[in-house]
């Protein structure tokens, strides 16, 4: 099977995030960000947050994984804190994928908004999230460090 019809056949897995998934995990977060969470980070939110839903994608071939999404459920609404995958396995359709996946989510679990921020600069992010249904809500100038740059918040809706 070519790389290219795993994602596109929508024949990632995605599983709930585990510790023992970190060290996959982070070399793609630390490859992904210019200021990447840290380790403990993820730790904390996997063991301590009541909130926080985190999931991996793995090819099903070799089990790696590919990519994972992070969020966290707060009464009805959905924000969306972390969303990569693996640099080699990029313009695949696994963000989609994974984006998709979140939506469903979203609807089985009475949420009524999905939320998130977003770089002003991150084409890639911004075109994936419009695409799929997100609209631009709102903008934090000067939210994030290293590069300092504005946020832009994205929401998306049922309906
Ligand atoms: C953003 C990211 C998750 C996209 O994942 P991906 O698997 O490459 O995305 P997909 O293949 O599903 O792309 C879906 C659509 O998004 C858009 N897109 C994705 N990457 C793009 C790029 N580099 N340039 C322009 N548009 C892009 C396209 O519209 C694409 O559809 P197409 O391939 O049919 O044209 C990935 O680039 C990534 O991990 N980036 C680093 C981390 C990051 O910035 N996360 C978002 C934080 S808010």
């Amino acid at each position: 099977m070519r790389r290219e019809e795993v994602s596109k056949d929508r024949k990632i897995s995605i599983r709930p995030m585990t510790l023992a998934d970190l060290d996959e995990v982070m070399p793609i977060e630390e490859a992904s960000y210019t200021a990447p969470w840290k380790r403990s980070m993820f730790e904390a939110d996997l063991h301590g947050n009541p909130f926080a839903r985190f999931f991996v994608a793995r090819d099903p071939d070799q089990g790696t994984v590919v990519g994972y999404v992070c969020f966290w459920k707060v009464f009805a609404e959905l924000h969306l804190m972390n969303l990569s995958v693996h640099p080699d396995r990029r313009r695949l359709g696994i963000g989609g994928e994974l984006v998709r996946w979140t939506l469903s989510w979203a609807k089985e679990n009475a949420v009524s908004l999905v939320t998130l921020e977003v770089r002003a600069s991150n084409e890639a992010a911004k075109r994936l999230y419009e695409k799929l249904g997100f609209k631009l809500v709102a903008v934090r100038h000067n939210y994030y460090r290293d590069p300092r740059e504005d946020a832009l918040i994205m929401n998306w809706s049922e309906g």
